[in-house]
């Protein structure tokens, strides 16, 4: 039996096809429906995912459709929808046009699915997670976006990479905006908890910190058109499981603010704990001084971004 009924994911470019076919492979879920408005995209990639069911074993049911209606009784949604970026753009050149369709898809999960968590993976993800959240009226523990989970995990392989160790064996956080500002917090990153500045020179850390920062496009730069699609999914996937097991998994996420890190009413990215109900608590760590300009940093450019947000109109 399923820990989830019904997992929605709406879009089905690369991150949503990519994403249903993770999910599938959990097996986290009865169903995972692939929702975009390009007939035939989803349908399609649902059917292909499921015909490999008898080879890999999974017995989640994935199918396709081009109407909200499928929100209808989602346990998790998870947003994927909107452009992606091309060589030269910030995450922020999305602003507009994905804000047009994540405010759709929220309202109608507001309509269809109000008991759902939902996770925003659209850029730029943590205004539209705070867009997203503010659409739909879900509570605000319910809706949380997708950034420091794979901002983290780029930092872990490049690292895991430089000292020749398992990648899973590095842990540690990248807190504050998913986008130029983010904030890699080195006194928090260990190899299986030895320290970062005991294995590795100042020059190096701080190299690594700037390629972390520049993943996405590094990527971007690479393929030419569109962006990165297999380790955002990965880290999807994994908070997803963490709602549908009801994991408590302590990893880092945009969450809402308010009070914690010194913000108010602002999505952002910071240590949280996530279970079966979303965001169950966020956790304050110690930051450096560096570190805390870093964050405030970042917190300055979300907010740069709501204001044009506030701007456009209803
Ligand atoms: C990235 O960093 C797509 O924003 C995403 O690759």
């Amino acid at each position: 039996m399923s820990a989830l009924g019904k997992i929605v994911v709406l879009g089905a470019g690369n991150i949503g096809g990519s994403l249903a076919q993770r999910l599938a492979e959990m097996d986290v879920a009865a169903e995972v429906t692939l929702v975009d408005i390009v007939d035939g995209l989803p349908q399609g990639k649902a059917l292909d995912i499921a015909e490999s069911a008898p080879i890999l074993g999974f017995a989640t049911k994935v199918t396709g459709s081009t109407s909200l209606d499928a929100l209808s009784g989602a346990d998790v949604v998870v947003e994927t929808a909107g452009l992606a970026r091309k060589p030269g753009m910030s995450r922020s050149d999305l602003l507009e046009k994905n804000a047009s369709i994540v405010k759709g898809h929220a309202q109608a999960l507001r309509a269809k699915a109000p008991q759902a968590v939902a996770v925003v993976v659209t850029n730029p993800v943590d205004v539209m997670t705070y867009y997203f959240w503010k659409q739909s009226g879900l509570p605000s523990n319910r809706v949380f976006g997708e950034s420091g989970t794979l901002d983290t995990a780029r930092f872990r392989t490049f690292v895991a990479d430089e000292l020749k160790v398992a990648p899973r064996d590095v842990t540690g956080f990248v807190l504050g905006t998913h986008g130029d500002t983010m904030v890699p917090i080195l006194s928090l990153t260990s190899v299986s908890g030895v320290p970062l500045a005991r294995l590795l020179p100042a020059e190096r850390l701080n190299a690594i910190v700037e390629r972390t920062k520049q993943g996405g496009g590094e990527i971007v730069n690479l393929l030419k058109s569109g962006s990165a699609f297999y380790a955002p999914t990965a880290a999807q996937a994994e908070l997803v499981r963490a709602v549908a097991n009801d994991e408590h998994r302590l990893v880092p996420a945009a969450v809402h603010l308010d009070g914690a890190f010194g913000e108010r009413d602002v999505y952002l990215g910071a240590p949280a704990v996530i279970g079966r109900q979303g965001i169950e608590r966020v956790v304050e760590v110690d930051l450096t001084p560096g570190e805390w300009d870093a964050f405030r940093a970042s917190a300055k450019a979300v907010r740069d971004d709501l204001a044009i947000l506030a701007k456009l109109p209803p």
